[in-house]
């Protein structure tokens, strides 16, 4: 299949460029490549590539840069996804468009499934709410995959965080709760979705239970046998934009969909500690 990947010059989309290599004809095309706020760029790519699937994990997914940039969170999170969606749909393409757990509030108090109502509690979710909703006007044969707190060392993020703290014994983190996903399991079950081509919507793409970041944190330094002191504060405490204190999801319509069930975090947790060299 001919795959047009947007953002992959980051995490999620660098990982599934390399993942699709080889199986299928991947055009990856990196935030210099195309700009997915250029609506000409968009057209004139999708026309010349002529692909069968777009997906879409380009984002400003920073939290705190989207509070301070509503513009600009807003152009790319929420209007470029339907530009994308509308290329597909002439294209005759699939779109999957990459979403997130902060979409939700955090008042359920139990992990969201695919049907719960969104309600985001800052800009990002906001953005990536109205970006939801433009996929699935724009395109027929649209998919939101929403995934969360996708842990990969090899960039910055909670995990890098965390491990850079450790040599002081002591790390701040957050009350929040939500389903941690390997990059590894994700890219997988993105690469099953366009072979296996289950019904279009929504599909939470997370590992299996939930925990807290001070869980998450403590299970990682019980892997590795460091000793590090958690102290956990307040969202609100902790500062910056507003975030959901909760927001486990749930894959219910991957399962609903027959496709194979994604493994505890523990065990992906595991697999991404294999990075971090001893010593
Ligand atoms: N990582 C997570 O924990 C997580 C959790 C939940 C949901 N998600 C979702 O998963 C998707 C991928 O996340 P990620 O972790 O891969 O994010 P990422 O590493 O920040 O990658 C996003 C990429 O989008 C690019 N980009 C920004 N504006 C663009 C534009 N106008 N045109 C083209 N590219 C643009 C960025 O390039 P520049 O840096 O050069 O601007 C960056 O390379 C996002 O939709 C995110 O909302 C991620």
């Amino acid at each position: 299949m001919r795959v047009l990947i947007t953002g992959a010059g980051g995490g999620v989309g660098g990982a599934l460029a390399a993942r699709l290599d080889g199986t299928h004809a991947v055009l990856p095309c990196d935030h210099a490549m195309l700009d997915i706020t250029d609506a000409r760029a968009v057209w004139s790519c999708v026309l010349a590539f002529k692909p069968d699937v777009i997906i879409n994990p380009a984002a400003i997914t920073n939290v705190d840069r989207c509070e301070r940039q509503p513009d600009l969170a807003w152009t790319v999170n929420a209007e470029a996804p339907g530009t994308l969606a509308a290329a597909a749909e002439r294209a005759g393409a699939r779109f999957i468009h990459l979403s997130t757990d902060y979409v939700f509030d955090g008042r359920k108090g139990e992990p969201y499934v695919e049907t719960d109502p969104t309600a985001a509690r800052g800009v990002y979710g906001q953005s990536k709410i109205a970006g939801e909703r433009a996929a699935l006007a724009g395109c027929q044969r649209a998919y939101i995959v929403r995934t969360a707190w996708v842990m990969n060392l090899a960039r910055p993020g909670f995990l890098a965080a965390m491990l850079a703290a450790a040599p002081s014994g002591r790390a701040r983190v957050a009350r929040q709760t939500s389903s941690p996903t390997g990059l590894t399991d994700l890219v997988e079950a993105l690469a099953r979705m366009i072979q296996a081509r289950p019904p279009g919507g929504i599909y939470h793409m997370v590992n299996a239970g939930q925990c807290s970041r001070r869980e998450l944190a403590a299970e990682m330094f019980r892997l590795l046998g460091v000793e590090v002191t958690l102290d956990e504060v307040s969202v609100t405490e902790f500062g910056g934009a507003p975030r959901p204190d909760y927001s486990a999801l749930r894959a219910e319509a991957w399962a609903l969909a027959g496709m194979p069930p994604f493994r505890p975090w523990q065990e992906a947790l595991a697999e991404v500690l294999t990075q971090v060299r001893p010593g």
